[in-house]
């Protein structure tokens, strides 16, 4: 097998955010840029020699040949295996799964997770590490400060390789090894929860659900778990078929993007009990009920408190962690289980360290992310089998599981207002003319609530004392409610703005109001202090979840 070295100039944007590296595909397309950017990981890894890589994305457009590109560097960097999934595909949650089973060195992952696809669209590359989870921000800071210097990167001189069948095929010293990318997934899930019992609910015709997989990586893994495993009727899983521009949609699982969904199972008393959607590498979740939509930091909440009862959780929880913007609903659970409830910055990277030390065992994020210890990854299916499996278990409706929830706990009136394509520079000053004003603001009343505390969040991690700042600007009154304002790290097109806000509501003859009725004087009280409107020049938000 020959190796090339091939003479390149460094990119000075290879970056990652809150999640890898995210671009338009016409990035990537440039020469050069994806073999890069790969060459800096593989320069910063640990000896990858004989060592085990895993490979595989969402299907999105560019996939396919960002594939062969990655597999000849893995040859030419010395890899022993590497585990591709068929045809390229790998979801997320399940490349983290096959990671952790295999015991890898770590792997890739090609995807913008929910950012549209095709020739337009978003491309990605997230680098995961030998626990399954995302690369922490000491790796990706080294592989941005070797991009900045790369002058080569070497290149197995082979031809595209057959991806379509599972088997072993030799590359010089390395073992390529394409993978069904179902079957380690499906025999984790299965051994989590009590397929029979679901199961049984379908078979007496007592459970009607329908997932969403919008064209993206989760169609095959549905199709097989519940509707082959589990034995949901045909037709269950829709949208089923990865299609490389997701069918032209934009695979984000709310209610905004899952539109066709939403009318299902807002239709009348025939809709199905259950709903849900993934994303396009399939490590988010929404969940519905009929004309019910969980809030995913509620969907969180009950999944702790309800955890016990399922198999693969009947141990206890030994803690819960949420983003920091995620809603307090989950740290109410926390606080009556007696277990500790960790606050993170925004990314699930936070959350390896804490799952690692066995700190927690359950995590979410108020952006449709949710999981366990299982993975190191949020998991969207994962997620709807907790449901279903929760469902058989209690028999009862989401909504009267939610409600019953709000009743022991209070309710968390939670959204997000996301201002999307705002100018850079605008954005920025915004948060810094915030960030300004904080220190006037403890003891102040603005509006019916007087400010407790202001600050731009940092996070210490409790396991590596490492430090991260300005993750976020919080306003936190004395009744618990909340405004935080970030900037989003995951956009391709200038700044996206997130507008969140929160109060809690503990009377039950309250839990019945709209969510933005409810919220509307905190929305009032955060838009004037940032002058949001006039600032980002937009008369609303692009998007409210
Ligand atoms: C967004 C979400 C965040 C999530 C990330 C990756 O990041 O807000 O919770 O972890 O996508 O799915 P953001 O664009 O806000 O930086
Ligand atoms: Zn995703």
């Amino acid at each position: 097998m020959d190796i090339r070295t091939v003479d390149t100039t460094p990119f000075d944007d290879q970056k990652p955010g809150t999640s890898g590296l995210r671009k338009k595909v016409a990035v990537f397309q440039q020469p050069h840029y994806l073999e890069n950017f790969i060459q800096s990981i593989f320069d910063c890894v640990e000896e990858p020699r004989g060592k085990t890589l895993v490979l595989g994305g969402d299907g999105r457009f560019h996939n396919r040949a960002a594939i062969q590109t990655i597999i000849k560097m893995a040859a030419a960097a010395g890899f022993g295996r590497l585990m591709v999934g068929q045809g390229g595909i790998l979801s997320t949650p399940a490349a983290s799964a096959v990671i952790r089973k295999y015991r890898a060195l770590g792997g890739i992952i090609l995807s913008a997770s929910h950012n549209p696809g095709g020739p337009g669209g978003d491309f990605g590359i997230k680098f995961n590490i030998g626990n399954g989870g995302p690369a922490p921000e000491k790796d990706t800071e080294a592989f941005f400060r070797r991009s900045r210097q790369l002058n080569q990167y070497r290149i197995a001189d082979v031809p595209d390789v057959d991806l379509e069948r599972v088997g072993e095929t030799p590359l010089g010293d390395l073992v390529l090894q394409v993978i069904d990318p179902v079957a380690d997934y499906a025999e984790l899930m299965e051994a989590l929860f009590d397929f029979g019992r679901i199961n049984s609910m379908f078979e007496a015709g007592m459970l009607d659900i329908r997932f969403d997989a919008m064209h993206a990586v989760t169609g095959p893994y549905a199709c097989e778990i519940l509707e082959k495993r589990l034995g949901a009727k045909p037709g269950s899983v829709m949208n089923g078929v990865p299609r490389e521009d997701f069918g032209g949609g934009h695979p984000d699982p709310n209610l905004a993007h899952a539109r066709e969904l939403v009318g299902i199972m807002n239709g009348g008393a025939g809709a199905p009990h259950f709903g849900a959607a993934s994303d396009g590498d399939g490590d988010r979740n929404m969940v519905l009920g009929q004309r019910f939509f969980v809030t995913p930091s509620d969907s969180l909440a009950v999944m702790a408190a309800n955890a016990h009862r399922l198999p693969g959780y009947r141990m206890g929880l030994a803690g819960v962690a949420r983003s920091m913007p995620t809603s307090q609903a989950v740290d109410r659970v926390a606080e009556r289980l007696g277990i500790e409830c960790y606050e993170t910055p925004t990314g699930w990277k936070f959350f390896g360290n804490l799952l690692d030390a066995k700190k927690v065992t359950m995590c979410g994020e108020e952006s449709f992310g949710t999981g366990s210890d299982h993975v190191r990854e949020k998991d969207g299916l994962w997620a709807v089998l907790f449901w279903l499996n929760l469902l058989a278990i209690r028999n009862e409706s989401v909504e009267s599981i939610v409600r019953a929830h709000w009743r022991a706990f209070g309710r968390n009136y939670y959204s997000r207002h996301d201002y999307e394509g705002v100018d850079g520079a605008r954005a920025g000053e915004l948060v810094e003319d915030l960030r300004d004003k904080l220190a006037g603001l403890p003891g102040k009343r603005l509006g019916e609530r007087e400010v407790r505390y202001a600050d731009d969040f940092a996070y210490t991690d409790p396991v590596d004392g490492s430090v991260t700042e300005h993750q976020g600007v919080r306003i936190g009154f004395q009744d618990g409610a909340r405004i935080i304002f970030r900037l989003s790290g995951t956009g391709t097109e200038g700044a996206t703005l997130r507008l969140y806000v929160e109060r809690y509501e503990p009377d039950p003859a309250g839990h019945d109001q709209e969510t933005q009725e409810a919220l509307k004087e905190l929305i009032q009280i955060a838009e004037n202090l940032s002058e949001l409107r006039e600032r980002t020049g937009r008369s609303g938000p692009t998007v409210i979840t």
